[in-house]
């Protein structure tokens, strides 16, 4: 017997398999007849897409930097309201990015205050957390031929190599402070040995 509920975040820079990894275990689960809901962020909820619309169109760059933290925050807020609150504690939800994103790429990326983002995202979600994370870890080298292979190509995804490093040893800092609660995964190792890590982990974390 399986636990019915359970929060499950993958994050990750651009490329690294997090999004293909995320709904290639919810269909697992639902293969099991797992009740489970499947999101994503910025997004989620029918109002946290119109913003993330919004947000990554290419044409709306050269935001300040404290102005993109603000509408990421904002569209979590409608995704938690709407989707995440209702269902934690009774399904199990996967969703692809949570707060360690706005972490990553606002602060250890783009230098917003750390204090003021801890701020609101505690304001947003009050005390539920992510009881597990899954942290696809990718070669920075390999991210230019891994976003080219993607259909869509937003904003985030023309910064240089230096700024996908900072967010991705930001993303290390905040997984190395809590490890129990975080796997990282190599995106250089084979698909479907991942995909086998991934599920056997969630089997383990869910009986
Ligand atoms: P993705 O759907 O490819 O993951 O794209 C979402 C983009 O949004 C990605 O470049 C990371 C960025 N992002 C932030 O910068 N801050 C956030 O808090 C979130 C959730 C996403």
């Amino acid at each position: 017997m399986y636990k019915k509920s359970f929060f499950i975040v993958f994050e990750g820079i651009e490329g690294s398999g997090k999004s293909s990894h995320s709904l290639s275990l919810i269909k697992k689960l639902k293969s099991l007849k797992i009740p489970c809901v499947y999101l994503r962020e910025p997004g989620g909820s029918k109002n946290a897409e119109h913003i993330r619309s919004f947000l990554l169109k290419r044409e709306n760059k050269g935001f300040n930097s404290l102005t993109d933290t603000l509408l990421y925050l904002a569209a979590r807020n409608e995704n938690f309201l709407r989707k995440i609150k209702p269902f934690h504690k009774k399904k199990i939800i996967i969703c692809d990015r949570f707060t360690d994103s706005t972490l990553a790429y606002q602060h250890y990326g783009l230098g917003v205050k750390k204090r003021f983002i801890n701020y609101i995202n505690k304001e947003i979600i009050g005390t539920i957390k992510p009881d597990y994370t899954f942290l696809m870890f990718l070669n920075v080298n390999k991210l230019k031929s891994r976003i080219s292979n993607k259909k869509t190509i937003n904003r985030y995804d023309k910064f240089k190599k230096s700024f996908y490093k900072r967010v991705q040893n930001g993303f290390l800092k905040i997984c190395n402070k809590n490890k129990s609660k975080y796997m990282v995964i190599n995106s250089s190792n084979k698909y479907e040995i991942n995909q086998d890590i991934i599920f056997n982990r969630v089997k383990k974390l869910l009986k």
